[in-house]
Formats: structure tokens, sequence, C-alpha cells
């Protein structure tokens, strides 16, 4: 019986969150990263961990369009990692998505790590404390697997909001070492792989998997578009939020 670890993650806090939920879940798990195409055909017999963060209070499209090449009657564990704002109706459209392909979600995580664009928030999460926590909700998870039902009710609004994320394409400075491994970690392709300072700004989906991939630090967000943010809406991020289980 195959269980699958499914992630999208750009910036790993995707990643370390389901390491720590597959950990505690004590199986053996295949690895499908959504960060490139993926096709898996998944029995009744699978088990899927699918992971993404939340963006905009949403699955990122690009996250929707690799889940569709999953399909199948597994049944799903969904986790949603969030920035410590909010994850809105993250949770809603990763159900409905994965619904859709055939899979049966039996339960669902949200969790918190690091913001991906402003940084001074969820700073060093997942911490130890998540990991506890997480270790003892997959208690609940792994109890509830082994009864055999599939009933699930995640928060959510349907129809979504609107998508909306603020406009913060990459930009490459001065202490670039052209290296390239920002172009081979994009999960659009967006980056030019021979000159990575051009970038295809229809492609680009503001991830930030291209920031957190340079070695030097060369490849970011306009500072001062994230320090408008902070400005913004940073007093949302302040208080701790913690995990939560559906089940
Ligand atoms: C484009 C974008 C939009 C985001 N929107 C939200 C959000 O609405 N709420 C939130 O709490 N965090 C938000 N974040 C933060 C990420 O959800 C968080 O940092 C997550 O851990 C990133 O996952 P990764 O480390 O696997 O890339 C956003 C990050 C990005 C890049």
């Amino acid at each position: 019986m195959p269980n699958y670890c499914i992630t999208f993650s750009p910036t790993g806090g995707t990643n370390r969150v389901a390491d720590i939920l597959c950990g505690a879940l004590h199986s053996e798990w295949n690895r499908v990263d959504l960060m490139g195409e993926v096709t898996l055909e998944t029995t009744q017999n699978d088990i899927c961990l699918i992971a993404v963060p939340s963006f905009g209070g949403r699955v990122a499209d690009l996250a929707v369009q690799r889940l569709k090449g999953i399909t199948g009657s597994a049944r799903a564990i969904l986790v949603c990692v969030y920035g410590n704002r909010a994850y809105e109706d993250t949770l809603a459209e990763l159900y409905d998505v994965v619904s859709a392909q055939g899979l049966r979600p039996v339960a669902a995580v949200a969790a918190i790590a690091e913001h991906s664009i402003m940084h001074a928030y969820g700073v060093g999460r997942p911490d130890e404390a998540d990991a506890r926590h997480l270790a003892d909700l997959a208690g609940y998870i792994a109890t509830k697997l082994r009864k055999g039902t599939t009933d699930l009710t995640v928060p959510g609004n349907r129809p979504y909001k609107d998508y909306k994320v603020a406009p913060m394409i990459p930009q490459t400075s001065a202490g670039c070492i052209g290296c390239g491994k920002c172009a081979q970690r994009c999960p659009t392709g967006a980056i030019n792989i021979v000159d990575v300072t051009l970038t295809d700004t229809a492609k680009c989906i503001c991830c930030m998997a291209c920031t957190s991939a340079c070695p030097v630090g060369a490849r970011n967000p306009d500072p001062k578009v994230v320090e408008f943010l902070v400005q913004r809406i940073g007093f949302m991020l302040i208080d701790r939020k913690e995990i939560e289980l559906f089940i």
C-alpha cells in the first residue's frame, strides 16, 4: 500500500510541515513534487498527504493545475501552510480540487511557516512546539485512517475569495553570480536560463522560489513594496496563530 507525500513548496516551509506530519504518521512515503509536472494514478488503498501554501487565502493556480495530474480514489490528508496571517479559503479549495479528481479527503490541517515575503512574521516556524502539536494531531489522523471513515468538513467560503496577491516579481541585483539556481528552481520557467536577469513577467507567480534558491541573496522582490505590505497588513501577522486540525 504506497503512501504519497505530495507537496508544492516554493520556499520549503510547506515541505517542513509535511515532513513532520509524515514522520509522525510512521509510514513509508513516496515524495511527489508539484514544483514540476506530475502524473499519478492512485487506488483506494493508497494514502496521499497533500500540502500546499496559502497564497492570498487560496491555492495558487499553478498548484491547482498540477494537482489535476493526480487521479484515483486514494484517501487524502489535506495540509495548508500559511505565513501567520490567514488561510481563508485555501482548505476549501484544496478539498474541492482533490475531490474533483476522485480522491477522498479524511482530515485537514492548517499550519504556519515563516512568511515567504514578509520574513519577520512566523520566523522559525514550524518550531518545536509546532512539531509536538503536529505529532499529537497525527495520532488523531492515524485513528481516523484506521476507522476507515471519510466524512470531513473544512472551513472556507464557496465561492472562494478572489485570488489577489500583490505584484512582487523578484529582480536580480548586482551581487548575482550567474549560477542559474533561480532559473532551475522556478516552477513556471519564468527566468531565462542563459540570462537570469530576464524574467517573463507573464509567467512569474511571485512564489519566491527563486529568492530562496539564490545562494548569495541576489534575487529579491522590491524592498519598498515589501515594506509597503508590512505597513499595510503587518498588524494582522503579529499574534501567533496556532495549528488547527479538521477531522
Ligand atoms: C504570493 C504569496 C501570497 C501569500 N499569501 C499569504 C496569505 O494570504 N496568508 C498568509 O498567512 N501567508 C501568505 N503567504 C505566505 C506563505 O503562505 C507562507 O510563507 C508559506 O509557508 C509558503 O510556503 P513555502 O515555504 O512552502 O513556499 C503568501 C506568500 C506568497 C509568496
